[in-house]
């Protein structure tokens, strides 16, 4: 076998996907060329439902003119700048102020990163941080929960709860400790064990990429209350939840729950141009702005990018404009009676979700890849999560024909 220029075997391409085998042959890759609204098609002319809104973040829609237009008027004035020390630009004051003016928390400010993983990160450190200024450096410990996913970072991964993302890379982040997802006790033993030394716990408010786990009634009030209740954050990881996935900007509105920190990314620009960050809310950002000669001594070259930050102010005002809000009831509402439907004739073994993300479950046997590419190959693109969840995400403008087109592929796909 002779190597290409950069030396890989000639049927792998040079492009090292994420979340992938590496051994995967070229032939193997669909290859995305377009999309409009809820649909994208490939370069062999196929066109899809894309039901995962690519991956949880596609809100408004592929195809955006809008989109394109704002980042294009951007990246004509000024396409990127840093945001260190004294430095700042138009769209990232305004994108802060205007998600500042949503947020859950009044008084809140936002902390700019480039995606879902960095802010995780930061509001690892931040946390940590918050509570050596109050003078109680003593507070390292952690909790997050398993199944969870929080990203691929160093810290997120540390926080995920999916021990197969943590295999063969080394020791993790010191001072995380995991407990079962919707176990309360378990949380009381870890923040009495280390009693005084617990300085967050994180908490997807719907456990997304680990499997679509809504919590438990009254799951996320009573960890709110154990914080207080202990001197702990509660961070709320709203990565996938942020910006209306549940009808509300935030799922801490949704489920009336207060946290100290609210990371997000994905669907703040729908995913046009990378982009996330953190909500802090005044428990937090008071303690760092104490001493005014404290420098945060934290941030990456792209926090604050202007071009990015333009398109996060855009995809909100598509959102606001076309009251996008009120469309994960109606697709949770369209879904709902057909996945049921889907359980009670014996296709899949059972669902979850709320508002605009759901799952199926597949019967003991059934394999997921296969499930996903025989749903790629009836039109519909969903996200497989071993060992048996099918994930569903679909872009808040999908219509009743679209949604009705994926309970039909689900009943023949997995029938
Ligand atoms: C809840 C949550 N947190 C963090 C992340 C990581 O985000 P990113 O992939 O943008 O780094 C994800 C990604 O899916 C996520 O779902």
């Amino acid at each position: 076998m002779t190597a290409t220029a950069n030396g890989a075997p000639p049927s792998v391409p040079a492009f090292l996907h994420p979340f992938a085998r590496p051994a995967a042959e070229s032939s193997s890759f669909v290859r995305i060329v377009g999309g409009k609204g809820a649909r994208v098609w490939d370069d062999q002319g196929n066109t899809y439902i894309d039901a995962m809104a690519s991956l949880w973040y596609c809100a408004v829609g592929h195809g955006r003119p809008e989109m394109a237009e704002a980042i294009a008027r951007q990246a004509g004035t000024l396409g990127g700048y840093q945001c260190f020390d004294r430095f700042t630009n138009e769209p990232a004051d305004a994108l802060a102020e205007r998600i500042a003016s949503i947020a859950p928390e009044p008084g809140s400010r936002v902390f700019f990163t480039a995606g879902g993983s960095e802010a995780v990160d930061t509001a690892l450190k931040l946390v940590r941080l918050a509570h050596v200024l109050r003078g109680d450096p003593g507070r390292t410990i952690v909790i997050s929960r398993a199944p969870s996913y929080h990203g691929s970072a160093y810290g997120s991964t540390a926080l995920t709860g999916l021990p197969p993302n943590q295999l063969g890379f080394g020791p993790g982040v010191p001072d995380v400790v995991q407990v079962p997802k919707d176990d309360l006790g378990a949380v009381r033993a870890i923040f009495e064990q280390h009693a005084g030394r617990v300085a967050a716990v994180f908490a997807e408010p719907i456990i997304g990429a680990a499997g679509v786990y809504p919590p438990q009634p009254g799951y996320l009030q009573e960890l709110r209350r154990l914080c207080d209740e202990h001197g702990a954050c509660l961070v709320l990881d709203e990565v996938i939840t942020g910006f209306g996935r549940l009808g509300q900007w935030f799922a801490g509105q949704f489920y009336g729950v207060r946290a100290d920190l609210t990371t997000f990314a994905k669907a703040v620009t729908s995913g046009y141009i990378p982009l996330g960050g953190v909500i802090v809310a005044p428990s937090v950002h008071e303690v760092l702005a104490a001493d005014p000669a404290f420098i945060l001594r934290h941030g990456f070259t792209y926090s604050g990018h202007p071009t990015a930050c333009a398109a996060g102010l855009a995809c909100l005002d598509i959102i606001e404009r076309e009251s996008l809000l009120s469309r994960p009831s109606v697709i949770g509402n369209a879904l709902r009676p057909g996945l049921e439907a889907l359980v009670s004739d014996g296709v899949v073994a059972s669902f979850r979700g709320e508002m605009g993300v759901w799952a199926v479950e597949l019967h003991p046997g059934q394999d997921v890849a296969a499930a996903r590419d025989r749903l790629l190959d009836a039109g519909i693109v969903v996200r497989p999560i071993p060992p048996a969840t099918i994930a569903m995400c679909p872009p808040f403008v999908i219509g009743a024909d679209e949604l009705d087109q994926i309970l039909a592929a689900l009943r023949s796909a997995l029938a």
